[in-house]
């Protein structure tokens, strides 16, 4: 049963093809909140390259104390052809999330029936795991400088920073989570602490004094780069993997690829007391743009886990459900943009119409 409240709920949609799958996440949401009598109150807002070319404004102040506010945020795309690569990125997505404070960044990587896997004799049952990534610190905080720019001598040193509180934090919301999934209750540091002996010496001796709390949960370590092999290879040992900010940017592409791709990969940066942002992790895809052609169910799995983060958890499994039957339908040929068989709009009709 939902409750009485009325959700206020912001939408960036943001760059390229941004809108077009903000647009099918909006009309699943519309449906699954009819079927459950969910009140929710949307608020666009028109951040982005378009805007930023148009008067220089990347995301004001007054924007950002205002999407505090929100019971959430939805957001399609930021990063556009005409701009410099990293203005928008680092002004409106990677401010957001520092800003806001949502130091987590979870990654599902959940292979769903019918969808094309690029790993051989792996399939759904082998691939359903979560990364938790560490959403505010690392090589993420812009620490670090030049020196001697530009000359024979110069030297770029870039930081990573972690500290005691923000590795405590996200280990303990993996902890959490590890337990509240209850599948193999296992959760996977994944590190490089033979070459970053202070990093991540701070990340394992918290992991491990953390451990003692949750007795129920195994651990386990793996350095990065045996992560990356492990989840070609074996994907079926992970249950959680919790990581630093970098890392976890790194083997959550790879994990979209073995769950099928961009196309259907979501992601939630969340801040368990304060206001989260849920997206679709593929970016602006320009080539793409207004082709009616890109895939919307990394979207819609993005609204499905916005739903569930504020506790709509049965309208959630709603859209899930929607999102297995439209893939078990047959009807989407493929993840890929412009191979689906069906336009960007039809696939957000078809899982609106399962619901
Ligand atoms: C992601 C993206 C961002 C990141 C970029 C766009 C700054 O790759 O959400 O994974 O590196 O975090
Ligand atoms: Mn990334």
């Amino acid at each position: 049963m939902s409750s009485s409240k009325s959700y206020k709920i912001a939408v960036i949609p943001g760059d390229g093809t941004g809108p077009e799958v903000v647009n099918e996440g909006l009309k699943v949401l519309k449906a699954v909140a009819a079927s459950q009598s969910i009140k929710y109150e949307l608020v666009h807002y028109d951040l982005g390259g378009e805007r930023y070319k148009k008067t220089g404004e990347i995301l004001p102040d007054s924007i950002l104390e205002e999407l505090r506010k929100y019971n959430a945020i939805y957001l399609g795309a930021i990063g556009h052809p005409d701009v410099k690569p990293g203005i928008l990125e680092k002004g409106i997505l990677l401010r957001m999330r520092f800003e806001l404070d949502q130091y987590i960044n979870l990654r599902p990587v959940k292979l769903y029936p019918n969808v094309p896997c690029p790993l051989k004799d792996k399939g759904p049952k082998e691939i359903d795991f979560v990364v938790v990534r560490e959403n505010t610190e690392g090589l993420y905080t812009g620490g670090g400088g030049f020196l001697k720019k530009g000359t024979a001598d110069e030297v770029a040193i870039q930081e990573s920073i972690n500290t005691r509180k923000g590795v405590e934090r996200c280990l303990r919301y993996a902890f959490q989570y590890a337990v509240k999934r209850h599948k193999a209750n296992k959760l996977t540091l994944c590190g490089k602490t033979n070459v970053l002996t202070y990093a991540f010496d701070l990340w394992e001796r918290t992991f491990h004094e953390l451990a003692k709390e949750y007795p129920k949960i195994k651990t386990d370590y793996a350095n990065v780069d045996a992560t990356c092999m492990w989840m070609v290879k074996n994907p079926e040992w992970f249950d959680v993997i919790v990581t630093d900010n970098l890392f976890g940017d790194i083997i959550t592409d790879l994990g979209a690829m073995i769950q099928g791709g961009m196309g259907i990969a979501a992601g939630g940066n969340i801040n368990p007391q304060g206001v989260s942002m849920f997206e679709p992790i593929g970016g602006s895809a320009p080539k793409y743009t207004g082709m009616n052609v890109i895939n919307p169910l990394a979207a819609i799995c993005a609204a499905q886990m916005l739903l569930e983060t504020v506790g709509e958890t049965s309208a959630a499994e709603g859209v899930e459900k929607a999102v297995i039957s439209a893939l078990e339908s047959g009807k989407i040929k493929s993840m890929g943009a412009g191979k689906m068989g069906l336009s960007t709009q039809e696939v957000g009709d078809l899982v609106a119409s399962l619901i």
